[in-house]
């Protein structure tokens, strides 16, 4: 097979997510809210919060270190550096520059993908593509986020703050000549229409004369919106929809998949979308108890611990799936 037709796989997984756990209860000592509430209508019972020592492009690296490992390769075999981000370092260069010179690979490819809880299967697909087309070999696939230091820690924030926790994953994709291993199919989409359900207004270049105006900390629009009601009906809709386009695609059907591996954003979307599809639930990974919505992070990190602990093993079919801000939704097929 000529390098051009290669198709790719997922060579290797890491995660890292910072030490200090922050619970519920912790949360009821700063604004109105309940383990209780949190619980019940989200499935979460504690989440991470980084510090100083752990910027994005800190923990992506962590992450990073860990996959190239698992995928028994060196840093200097990596020639692609996509990072998925909505909390980047930075505004501008991108975490990808950053994590590149915290590896030490500088001169290669290094670049952010901007699509929140799907940028990892963007990312995934993104990886994939150039791999098949000859552009890349050995792509670094990182998702990671510091929500922590921007959101409401007031009663007026609280249905967003109380989801949303700290982490990163990371994953290695390389080229397999075995046309049934790896990655089956990706399905991408969009709808704008939904973009200012679930986002964040401020600091923005679309705002004049000043992107950073100081009344955005008074109409706290420097913290996350979300029209929660619409994005929760909104993900059951796309998510089975997603998973079964995969599903024609490839020619599979939901009986032959091993494991759904989806985005983490609340476990009453997860059940709800296993139900709609009458898949079993226990084929469906929920680590969003322990983690909150790690968003660009949250799939692999769930993929991880479901290698982890020998749920996905070769040969399983995995099916990844993400529905998010934008709004945008993804599935990708994968065989290991
Ligand atoms: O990656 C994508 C990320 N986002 C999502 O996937 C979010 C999808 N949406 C959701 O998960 C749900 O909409 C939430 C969990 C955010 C909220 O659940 P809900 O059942 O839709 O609640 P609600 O927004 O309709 O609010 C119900 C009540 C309200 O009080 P009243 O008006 O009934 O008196 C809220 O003010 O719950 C109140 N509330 C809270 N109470 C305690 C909202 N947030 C909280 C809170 N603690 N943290």
């Amino acid at each position: 097979m000529s390098r051009h037709d290669a198709a790719s796989r997922i060579l290797g997984t890491g995660f890292y997510v910072p030490p200090r756990v922050v619970t519920n209860d912790e949360l009821a000592t700063m604004f109105d809210t309940s383990d209780e509430w949190i619980r019940q209508r989200s499935g979460i019972t504690e989440r991470r919060y980084a510090d100083e020592t752990d910027p994005p492009a800190a923990m992506a690296e962590k992450a990073a270190r860990r996959a190239i490992e698992d995928a028994g390769l060196t840093v200097g075999d990596i020639d692609t550096i996509l990072v998925a981000t909505l909390s980047p370092d930075h505004d501008f260069p991108g975490t990808a520059c950053f994590l590149q010179d915290r590896l030490g690979l500088n001169g290669c490819a290094a670049m952010d993908v901007r699509n929140q809880c799907t940028g990892l299967l963007y990312s995934l697909a993104t990886a994939d593509s150039f791999i098949r087309s000859g552009l890349a070999r050995r792509v670094l696939v990182v998702g990671t986020e510091v929500h922590s230091t921007g959101l409401d820690f007031s009663d007026a924030g609280r249905d967003v703050t109380v989801l949303f926790g700290d982490g990163a994953a990371a994953l290695v994709v390389g080229p397999t000549d075995d046309p049934d291993r790896g990655f089956l199919t990706h399905c991408l989409h969009a709808d704008g229409s939904g973009a200012r359900d679930l986002w964040l207004p401020s600091p923005g270049s679309s705002l004049f004369p000043n992107r950073a105006p100081l009344s955005m900390y008074e109409d706290r629009s420097i913290y996350p919106q979300m029209n929660g009601r619409s994005v929760f009906k909104h993900a059951c809709t796309r998510l089975p929809q997603v998973i079964a386009e995969a599903l024609e695609k490839t020619g599979y059907s939901l009986d032959d998949v091993d494991l759904l591996v989806p985005h983490q954003a609340n476990l009453r979307i997860n059940e709800m979308v296993a139900k709609l599809l009458k898949f079993p639930p226990d084929k469906v990974v929920h680590n969003i108890q322990k983690y909150g919505n790690t968003t660009a992070a949250s799939i692999g990190i769930a993929l991880h611990e479901a290698r982890e602990d020998g749920r996905v093993s070769e040969g399983s079919l995995v099916m990844l799936a993400a529905f998010g801000s934008g709004y945008t939704w993804a599935a990708s097929l994968v065989r290991f």
